[in-house]
């Protein structure tokens, strides 16, 4: 079974959590085909801040936001045994490297402007023929509006593939945006029909559950 995970920036923060993180997705490779994908979290947001400010357009943001993912996904490798030693940069230098004995596990940041580390995860799933994918954020699941900013906001415990594409349809997509799962993500897991969770990541012991079936989660079904 192949499972693909995007990691929320918000776990490269210190070196601790990143510990802890990578103890538990090397229990995960023993038994599963593991891709991760970082995210780039509030570095990612102030330094594209920094260069919004300074008249860089959105591509340009896009690209130094890419960096910042690049940059936590070699903090990753560096937490752990059993990776490629190099964050790959597209998506067929992962399956051509394929998961061997030794390095059983692939690591990758952003790829594109236009988008976030959420969708490179979709693609790299769709692309590997991933059985699972689970988005990794610091909220424990999808709600209606985002719960940090609105106490009320309601979570769903599941959605279809194509509800989850209306829910987030409305999202701006400026570089470093704060949303849970972006536009196109959506879109690609709607096409590739891959089984698709969205679970809180603080206690990293949550991933390993979800893998084996049991979160608090959303789940996103193709139907
Ligand atoms: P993230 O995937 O970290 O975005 O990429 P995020 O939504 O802020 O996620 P969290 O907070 O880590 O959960 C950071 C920024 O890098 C650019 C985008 O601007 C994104 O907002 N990016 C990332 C790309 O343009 N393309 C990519 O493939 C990845």
């Amino acid at each position: 079974m192949k499972v693909v995970i995007s990691l929320s920036g918000i776990f490269f923060e210190d070196a601790t959590r990143i510990k802890q993180m990578a103890e538990v997705l090397e229990e995960i490779a023993k038994s599963y085909g593991l891709y991760i994908v970082t995210g780039g979290g509030k570095i990612a947001r102030e330094r594209i801040k920094i260069a919004r400010a300074l008249g860089a357009n959105e591509t340009i943001c896009d690209y130094i936001g890419i960096a910042v993912t690049r940059v936590n996904a070699k903090l990753l490798i560096s937490a752990l045994r059993s990776a490629h030693p190099e964050p790959f940069s597209a998506y067929n230098e992962v399956a051509g490297a394929g998961l061997g004995e030794e390095a059983r596990i692939s690591v990758m940041g952003g790829v594109s402007p236009g988008y976030t580390t959420d969708a490179v995860a979709a693609i790299l799933a769709e692309y590997v023929n991933a059985d699972l994918f689970i988005d990794v954020t610091s909220v424990d699941g999808v709600y209606d509006a985002d719960p940090r900013r609105y106490p009320e906001a309601k979570k769903y415990d599941k959605l279809t593939a194509k509800e989850l594409v209306a829910l987030t349809a409305k999202e701006e997509l400026k570089a470093g945006s704060r949303i849970v799962i972006d536009p196109v993500a959506a879109k690609i897991i709607e096409r590739s029909r891959i089984k698709t969770l969205v679970i809180d990541g603080n206690n990293p012991r949550d991933i390993l559950n979800a893998v084996q079936g049991k979160h608090h989660g959303t789940v996103i079904n193709p139907e």
